[in-house]
């Protein structure tokens, strides 16, 4: 019976050891504060209360809470010489890491969806989009990250793990753990693949045709109108390249390579979510002014009290 998992970490090298934790803990604490900051300034700034940045704000708190499931006890583990992981942790981790992915993979469609109403029916956008519909999208993306992590969860619980502990990684994930369990480990990457697989790849289709019929849209637009939508459109694709190229790989690609199954592990919780805030903040102009405006409000507030 296992009752704890070790993981056998990034990199054994003691010069590598201190680069790395250095890299992760700086970019840690660049993910927290990036993330908060533009949570807050959609919060306080009135001139932010539409669609766009409410999901905007929605993603930067699920990027912020995903990369809290893995890097802090990555960063805590760094010099320890066994790195050990509860059970029940490693559950609670896969689980966490499914809520909060979900829920990404459903908000980047949702804000395709939204950036497509904006742009292809312009008219009917404050219609479509009122404020009912929006907290109702933005329900429903959290809602659909916790059915698909109960999902994942319920097929965690019951894997037999009896023989060896060690995962190879800084963290707990399905297509990893399940290599650990005793019963047949083709028919159980199947069933990852038939999930988590199936669930990107098809987002991922369906937002690569959402944003093409738009970018076409655009095409027949006077240059003028369209150049402040193609730099929102070019940081949402951005962002949804930087998210699905490392699950994709991870989760449908059926021969993992080693190497680059950490590389992509690292790339997912931690780099993704630092660009993401660093994607949308220094290319949009109206987020540069509300964090100008909060900047002032913030030292006024302080010169006065
Ligand atoms: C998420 O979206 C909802 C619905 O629009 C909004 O009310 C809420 O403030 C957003 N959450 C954050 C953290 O901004």
């Amino acid at each position: 019976m296992v009752t704890q998992f070790i993981f056998l970490g990034l990199s054994n090298s003691q010069g590598l050891q201190i680069f790395l934790f250095i890299f992760f803990f700086v970019s840690y604490v660049g993910i927290v504060f990036g993330n908060l900051l533009i949570v807050i300034t959609v919060a306080c700034d009135s001139h932010l209360h539409s669609p766009m940045y409410f999901l905007l704000a929605n993603l930067s708190l699920i990027d912020l809470c995903l990369s809290s499931v893995t890097a802090p006890k990555m960063i805590a583990d760094f010099f320890s010489k066994c790195k050990v992981i509860s059970f029940k942790g490693c559950l609670a981790q896969i689980f966490l890491l499914h809520f909060f992915g979900g829920s990404e993979l459903v908000i980047l469609i949702a804000m395709a969806f939204d950036r497509y109403v904006a742009i292809c029916k312009p008219l009917r956008y404050s219609a479509i989009m009122c404020g009912n519909v929006c907290v109702g999208i933005v329900a429903s993306t959290w809602g659909s990250g916790f059915l698909h992590a109960v999902s994942q969860l319920a097929f965690a619980v019951n894997l037999p793990f009896c023989g060896p502990n060690k995962v190879d990684t800084f963290y707990c994930d399905l297509p990893r753990v399940i290599k650990l369990s005793c019963t047949d480990a083709y028919r159980l990457d199947t069933m990852v693949i038939t999930n988590s697989g199936v669930l990107t790849v098809c987002s991922f289709i369906l937002l690569i045709i959402s944003y093409t019929i738009i970018l076409v849209t655009i095409q027949h637009r006077p240059s003028g109108r369209s150049s402040k939508a193609l730099s929102t459109l070019s940081a949402h694709i951005r962002v949804v390249l930087l998210f699905f190229g490392p699950s994709i790989f991870i989760y449908a690609w059926p021969f993992p390579i080693k190497s680059l199954d950490k590389f992509l592990a690292v790339f997912c919780s931690v780099v993704t979510p630092l660009l993401n805030p660093i994607i949308y903040t220094l290319r949009n102009k109206d987020m540069k002014t509300a964090m100008k405006r909060l900047r002032k409000w913030n030292v006024n507030f302080r010169v006065k009290s």
